[in-house]
């Protein structure tokens, strides 16, 4: 696979190249998955949203972190919708919605938690998703991002092919800009192996800010 069909299946895994991507993603990008989730502030019974979850391997240890949550993932991708439907179906209040979260058919004011992961390179511009991510969450709501930011991104000649990067404090200007409060970040390094079986360096972040309770 070249640089180039890998990143266009990154953005939008599909046939049976995107089944093996999709594997890989659960196995290389768990290290960002795992420090994004473990962010999340969580009551028993919240509903969580993620956007671009892919199969979701990694689904029970969301699940674990509170009782009862109710889960939506909403992806892109048909395929990847079809494989986390098949690899779930046994969870109670799990959905998986096919769709893009700019005109995502989901209700508004909603969700306590929206989580997207290795998602943000693909939102070109990126004010609509902001906007769409702002108009699902519910008022006081947690909206948390996991990214690898822009150096450990340019270390592969495939994020050379239509990724939009980010240093981090970039984003959270943008999602302050949205009207976003309550703004942090953490980073994370990580050594991984990279979907293309090398050794990698890089440096994760999760981006976390709240719709205000009463949004003025
Ligand atoms: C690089 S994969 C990341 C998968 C998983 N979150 C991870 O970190 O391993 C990006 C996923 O986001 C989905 N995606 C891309 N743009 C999207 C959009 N605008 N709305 C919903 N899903 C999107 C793709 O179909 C793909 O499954």
């Amino acid at each position: 696979m070249t640089p180039e069909q890998l990143a266009a299946q990154l953005r939008h895994p599909h046939g049976e190249a995107g089944a093996r991507v999709a594997e890989n993603m659960n196995a290389s990008n768990q290290p960002i998955i795992a420090n994004t989730y473990g962010t999340l502030a969580l009551q028993d019974g919240d509903r969580v949203l993620e956007i671009g979850p892919g199969s979701a391997g990694h689904l029970p240890t969301l699940l674990a972190r509170a009782d009862g949550l109710d889960y939506t993932g909403l992806d892109l991708s048909a395929d990847m919708v079809k494989t986390a439907q098949g690899l779930h179906k046994a969870q109670p209040k799990v959905r998986f919605v096919h769709g893009d979260i700019t005109q995502a058919p989901l209700p508004e004011n909603h969700y306590q938690a929206i989580v997207a992961i290795n998602v943000v390179y693909f939102w070109q511009p990126l004010a609509p998703a902001l906007n769409a991510l702002w108009r699902h969450l519910a008022p006081g709501g947690q909206l948390c991002l996991g990214l690898r930011d822009r150096e450990s991104m340019s270390t592969l000649p495939v994020f050379q092919h239509g990724f939009l990067t980010y240093e981090g404090p970039d984003l959270m200007q943008a999602l302050a800009t949205m009207g976003f409060v309550q703004l942090a970040m953490a980073r994370h390094p990580e050594d991984s192996t990279s979907v293309l079986g090398q050794m990698m360096h890089k440096t994760g972040l999760v981006i976390t800010g709240h719709k205000p309770e009463s949004p003025s």
